[in-house]
């Protein structure tokens, strides 16, 4: 049985043509353990020096993007560190809704270096705005904390296994010569080379000259930024890209540096790095897939509510997880009903008059509930029934087919019919959708279904109807929370996360999601992001 559905995915694969997976099945069999505890509370400075040897060098890097893009970021910097022989100083991991776009090296370095909360809430607080909060506006203060990579995942298995050396960064946002880890050794900005291949044309080499030009649109553009080829001029320059350069740097060339100490911008385009094809290289990434850096398991609190939602949907591989990412697709959809417009009125020999708006007169950017909000209600609907197509055609067939059956005799049919024009209670839907799968179709599918606009999809028949008609078994945290699952505080418990204007479970929720999806029958995202590959490691 368990064969015939993973075939099955793998059509699917091929049909969606992505490189990315839209879709997986995976029996899970990691259990979570009961970890410790971790307190991000900072240390004091002075323990955390590290002690290290006169050859010991070093490497860094700028983090940006949601959580699984940092993931991705690390194991990116786990590859370099373990070829390079570098030590991997790991800044903290962000979280919240307030990511850090991708921006050019000079760009990203003032997004990393204005993080400083307590700095950011005394300029705040005394309505004195400066560079720091240009970069992290007052309005979002509340809406990002950082905390060290092992509050979340063991790191010691990348020492343990491959060598790889890591201190993390877990005071002040220094780096290189600023370094708060290695203030101890002194560095001069002589020990110190930036590395960044997605900004700066001549840290690597020409890769492929016909993508170089899709990305800076343009060959003209590109060589009158950076045609000077003056290198002062070059960091000028790279603050105007709007999307990575495509430019590689290769292994020889990482291991040529000879500074104590490599900055690299971002290192999510993994691309961009060529590494060996030794034999601990090959065995990092195969670890690297299966059991180390990949369940972020280690934090008692996201482990205790993941194991209840996990609980009261019914038990490992009883439901599925779905993650729509209603922002992205609702850019999407405004940016095609726009250029749709746009040609219309040139069809008519009429000027185009903006219909959608992304920011407010103040420069705010719009929420995703506004973005969609923008959106009439049929065209909602529409949306939704298209999504509902593409969730219907990555499903396993058989999960597919069983939903489209009619129900058989059960307490699940009664109920559906029973309260025909008003929902059925929610908690009485969900027992009997699980005993409807348990007992009676062992294919029906269940759903555990986050978005990032609304918590309740019951009173938002205008988008979510098409979904619910389809598919009535789908549950979001918000009836985890109106049933007592989980409690609103139960992040706050630990120590360390007391701010009281943070709302901690809802920063942590990413991390809770991705244990109850690794505790799933398979996870479907829309539009698919580097969670789904994420979550494909197990
Ligand atoms: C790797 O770096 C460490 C720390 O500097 C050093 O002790 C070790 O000899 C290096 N290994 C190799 C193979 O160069
Ligand atoms: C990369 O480019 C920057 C900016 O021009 C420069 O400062 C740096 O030295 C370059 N790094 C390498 C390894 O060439």
């Amino acid at each position: 049985m368990r064969n015939t559905l993973r075939i099955t995915s793998v059509v699917a694969l091929f049909v969606t043509a992505t490189f990315l997976f839209t879709h997986f099945l995976y029996k899970s069999n990691n259990s979570i353990p009961q970890g410790e505890a971790v307190s991000p509370a900072p240390a004091p400075p002075s323990s955390n020096y590290k002690t290290s040897t006169v050859d010991e060098k070093f490497m860094s890097f700028f983090p940006h993007g949601d959580f699984a893009t940092q993931h991705e970021a690390v194991r990116n910097a786990f590859r370099i560190a373990l070829e390079t022989n570098r030590t991997l100083i790991l800044p903290q991991v962000r979280l919240g809704t307030k990511d850090i776009p991708w921006a050019p090296y000079p760009i990203l370095q003032k997004y990393y270096e204005s993080q400083d909360k307590e700095s950011l809430k005394a300029s705040c607080l005394s309505n004195t705005p400066n560079w720091r909060t240009e970069y992290q506006p007052c309005r979002d203060l509340n809406q990002w904390i950082e905390l060290p990579w092992s509050t979340f995942f063991d790191l010691e298995a990348l020492k343990t296994q491959f060598g790889i050396r890591v201190y993390e960064r877990t005071w002040g946002h220094g780096w290189g010569a600023e370094e708060s880890m290695l203030a101890h050794l002194q560095l001069s900005s002589r020990d110190v080379v930036i590395v960044d291949p997605n900004s700066f044309p001549s840290n690597g080499s020409n890769w492929d000259v016909q993508d170089k030009q899709k990305v800076v649109d343009g060959s003209k553009w590109f060589s009158s930024l950076f045609g000077g080829g003056k290198v002062e001029d070059e960091t000028e320059a790279s603050k105007k890209l709007v999307s990575p350069l495509k430019m590689l740097v290769t292994a020889d060339q990482l291991l040529q540096l000879d500074e104590r100490y490599i900055q690299f911008g971002s290192l999510v385009f993994g691309l961009r790095f060529q590494t060996s094809t030794s034999k601990k290289q090959s065995a990092l990434q195969k670890g690297l897939r299966s059991t180390v850096f990949t369940s972020p398991n280690k934090f008692r609190e996201t482990n205790l509510a993941a194991q209840k939602i996990t609980a009261k949907m019914g038990g490992a591989n009883i439901y599925n997880v779905i993650h729509m990412n209603l922002e992205a697709v609702t850019k999407t959809e405004l940016a095609n009903q726009r250029s749709m417009m746009m040609e219309n009125a040139e069809i008519d020999g009429t000027t185009y008059v903006e219909h959608f708006k992304e920011k407010h007169a103040d420069e705010t950017p719009y929420s995703p509930l506004e973005l969609l909000q923008q959106m009439d209600r049929q065209t909602q609907t529409e949306l939704m029934v298209s999504l509902v197509r593409e969730l219907t055609g990555d499903m396993p067939i058989h999960q597919a087919l069983s939903a489209a059956m009619p129900f058989q005799e059960s307490a699940l049919k009664n109920l559906l019919s029973q309260s025909f024009g008003a929902a059925p209670e929610r908690s009485r839907l969900l027992s009997a959708c699980i005993q409807y799968r348990k007992d009676i179709d062992t294919r029906y599918p269940i759903y555990y279904m986050t978005n990032d606009v609304y918590s309740d999809l019951h009173t938002h028949p205008e988008l979510f109807g098409p979904l619910l008609e389809s598919f009535p078994c789908i549950f979001t945290p918000n009836d985890m929370y109106n049933w007592g699952v989980i409690k609103r505080d139960w992040a706050t418990k630990m120590s360390g996360l007391n701010d009281p204007d943070v709302d901690y479970e809802d920063m942590l929720s990413p991390i809770v999601e991705i244990l109850i999806a690794r505790k799933g029958y398979s996870f479907f995202e829309v539009p698919s992001t580097k969670l789904t590959r994420l979550l494909s490691w197990q």
